[in-house]
């Protein structure tokens, strides 16, 4: 089987790692890629929404399986333009990848398939949007419709921060066309929790569940990052929860995209809130986590490539995923300045000793080589796993990797899982 990976951060480094243990695989290629995925694979120098040009060297190469990582080729249509082509692609087409695209189609699309949510009223004029708030008072919650980069959404404690928001994002459209509509919605209480589910258009497999730490400060403070770590499983979640929003969540979901013409296949990350009545949808994604993939792939102990291709194929119901009895912790180390301005290009130094470290995996998130030199390349630069007996081990030895990490220009949270282990 002859792969490409789409993407260049951790998740695709963790992925092409997996992929390359396959024994069916015979040619990995990862573009753009960084300096850690081309250890085991080889990179290819064209951009994630460059969508002619990733089909056409998939035609060239005669790929067998196209693995997009971040939404954004997905959204532009590459699944489709590959189908055309003939080419597998683990990934939704444009019309179902509205699930990530879209606040309003989601809630559209929940309601539809009775999936539990937070009631909500979508608003194309500000006027209507402020009455709204007025009338419901505060806590409320306040969505950019479109992709807005993580910032499009507002918790807002009291109804003049809502109506702020409302202001920023419609009238000052501070975030250009993904606010020209927005998404107004009941406020949920609870811990968060996210499960990721490989569908095939009919059916989906659960591939485990994870928590992510999205502000850059410990305590969770600060502003919001891409993940600075994530934990896998969170010690709270049952089977018996898992099982649940399978059947009430994910299982509907992708019957109601199928009853419209438009089937869900890839990767289904749907993000919940279990609250007191039970686990509720916030939003879907149409991709891996990153850095939760980093945390969910190294429990895996079936060969993920056949997995991959039987959700192309329409296969999934032949399948039977097989999982490590492990925890998992991933700790993001990050440049400093990071999310803001960050220092770019600095000196990483001592990754083969952490690499040692029992039961960790050392992934690249931003990464170049220059000479004999590995540099830093992005805001998040390292995803440090590790894996042990529980979440203490596994975190323990993350840390104990990071400890030999010489990089003064970076940093880490050091409280990554900390919360879930106070609440064991
Ligand atoms: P989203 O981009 O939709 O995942 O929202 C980002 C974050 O905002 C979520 O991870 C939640 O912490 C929070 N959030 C979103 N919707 C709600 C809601 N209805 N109630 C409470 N918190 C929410
Ligand atoms: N870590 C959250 C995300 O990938 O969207």
């Amino acid at each position: 089987m002859r792969v490409l990976i789409i993407g260049s951060g951790g998740r695709e480094h963790a992925l092409a790692c997996s992929l390359a243990a396959s024994p069916s695989l015979t040619k990995l290629y990862v573009a753009p890629g960084n300096a850690g995925t081309a250890l085991v694979a080889e990179n290819v120098q064209i951009g994630v929404v460059d969508v002619p040009a990733l089909v056409e060297f998939a035609i060239a190469q005669k790929i067998d399986l196209v693995m997009p990582g971040p939404e954004a080729p997905l959204v532009s249509g590459i699944a489709d333009a590959l189908a055309e082509a003939g080419i597998r692609c683990c990934g939704p087409t444009a019309a179902a990848a509205m699930l990530e695209g879209s606040k309003s189609f989601t809630k559209e699309i929940a309601d539809a398939a009775g999936v539990p949510t937070a009631a909500w009223e979508r608003f194309d004029d500000a006027a209507a949007a402020h009455e709204f708030v007025r009338r419901k008072g505060a806590p409320i919650v306040v969505k950019a419709d479109g992709l807005a980069a993580g910032k499009g959404v507002v918790v807002a404690q009291s109804v003049e921060e809502a109506q702020a928001a409302i202001t920023a994002m419609m009238e000052d459209e501070s975030l250009g066309e993904a606010g020209a509509s927005l998404v107004i919605e009941e406020c949920m209480v609870g811990p968060e929790l996210s499960l990721f589910a490989l569908c095939d258009g009919l059916t989906a497999i659960p591939l485990g569940v994870a928590q992510d730490h999205k502000r850059v400060g410990e305590g969770d403070t600060g502003p919001n990052t891409g993940g600075m770590g994530a934990i896998a499983p969170p010690p709270f979640v049952t089977p018996a929860l898992i099982e649940h929003v399978m059947a009430r969540i994910i299982r509907p979901t992708l019957a109601e995209m199928h009853a419209r013409g438009t089937p869900f296949r890839g990767i289904l990350f749907a993000g919940l809130m279990i609250t007191e009545h039970g686990p509720k949808l916030i939003e879907y994604n149409v991709r891996f986590g990153d850095p939760e993939c980093e945390a969910l792939l190294p429990r895996l102990q079936s060969d993920l490539l056949p997995v991959l291709i039987a959700a192309c194929d329409g296969k999934l119901d032949t399948v039977e995923l097989q999982w490590k009895n492990e925890a998992s912790a991933v700790v993001i180390m990050a440049a400093r300045g990071y999310p803001g301005d960050y220092v770019k290009h600095s000196k990483i130094r001592g990754l083969d000793a952490a690499g040692q470290v029992p039961g960790v995996r050392i992934f690249h998130s931003g990464t170049e080589m220059r000479g004999d030199d590995l540099l830093s390349s992005g805001g998040r630069v390292l995803a440090v796993c590790g894996t042990g007996a529980d979440l203490r081990q596994a975190l323990a030895r993350a840390y104990q990797a990071i400890d030999l990490i010489d990089w003064p220009e970076g940093f880490c949270r050091r409280d990554i899982g900390w919360q879930a282990i106070m609440h064991e």
